[in-house]
């Protein structure tokens, strides 16, 4: 049984004159992994800014776990978790510190914060390095963990993931990847956003190809590749680029 946990209907936002979203129209269901694939620019992080109450968009209905976005932001807010793909860490806090801040502004009582912050901590890997030194003294992959475990905060039903996986290495990559296998596993609904195919194709239920500002494709990642020849032999790179063409975004 497929039960939509995240609708969206019609969402449009401009900047200026410039149309970043431009009626964009999906349905996530519970315990899914949806990846909103696209080039630079296309309207992904606008997207998912909107989705997660940050933005507010100048049309279009947004319902999560059965609450509306136009009178209901405090709900949602209570459901989703979300991982920026522009780092949001204090620099000079430890990775403890970090998540139990970001947990009390949660409304976590300390002590439940501090519980969801030592857990969160030792599913990303990083239990040894908790209370060691601030995080702008760690690597790119551990900040990025640090990144998903305060992601993590407030135990939400709904993860939004925007590039997760950017700028770090293949260990850090797969250790993300795990991490979010992990999360699918125990029935998270997550909405994630990478330029790596073959994470996507490894990973998502279905795909929607988004490319200035509409969605120009969603299916499972088999069906997309199936568009293009046996698909076992096409990879989502491929579909990608044919759909959205050669020309450089930026
Ligand atoms: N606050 C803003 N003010 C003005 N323009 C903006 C703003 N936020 C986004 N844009 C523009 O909207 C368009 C979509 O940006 P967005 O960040 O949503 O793309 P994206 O798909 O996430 O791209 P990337 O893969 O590079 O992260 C871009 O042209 C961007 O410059
Ligand atoms: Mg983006």
């Amino acid at each position: 049984m497929t039960e939509p946990f995240l609708v969206v209907n019609d969402l449009h936002r401009s900047f200026n004159d410039y149309k970043a979203v431009n009626g964009v129209s999906f349905t996530i269901n519970k315990g899914e992994i949806f990846g909103l694939l696209g080039p630079n620019g296309a309207g992904k992080t606008t997207t998912i800014r909107m989705l997660s109450t940050v933005l507010p968009p100048d049309r279009g209905d947004i319902v999560i776990g059965g609450y509306s976005v136009r009178n209901n932001t405090d709900s949602i807010r209570r459901l989703i978790g979300v991982c920026p793909q522009e780092l949001a860490l204090y620099a000079d806090l430890s990775a403890f510190d970090n998540l139990m801040f970001f947990g009390r502004m949660e409304g976590l009582s300390s002590q439940e914060a501090r519980a969801q912050a030592m857990s969160n901590l030792e599913f990303v890997g990083l239990t040894d390095r908790a209370k060691k030194g601030r995080v702008d003294k760690f690597s790119g992959g551990m900040k990025r963990r640090v990144n998903l475990a305060i992601a993590l905060m407030g135990n939400p039903q709904l993860l939004f993931l925007d590039e997760p996986t950017v700028g770090i290495d293949p260990q850090s990559r797969n250790n993300i990847y795990e991490t979010i296998e992990m999360l699918r596993d125990r029935g998270m609904t997550i909405l994630y956003t990478t330029h790596y195919m073959e994470e996507a194709d490894r990973l998502c239920n279905r795909i929607a190809i988004m490319d200035a500002g509409i969605i120009i494709a969603l299916d499972t990642p088999y069906n997309l590749k199936s568009k293009l020849g046996p698909p076992e032999k096409v990879n989502l790179e491929d579909v990608f680029l044919n759909m959205t063409g050669r020309s450089l975004r930026d």
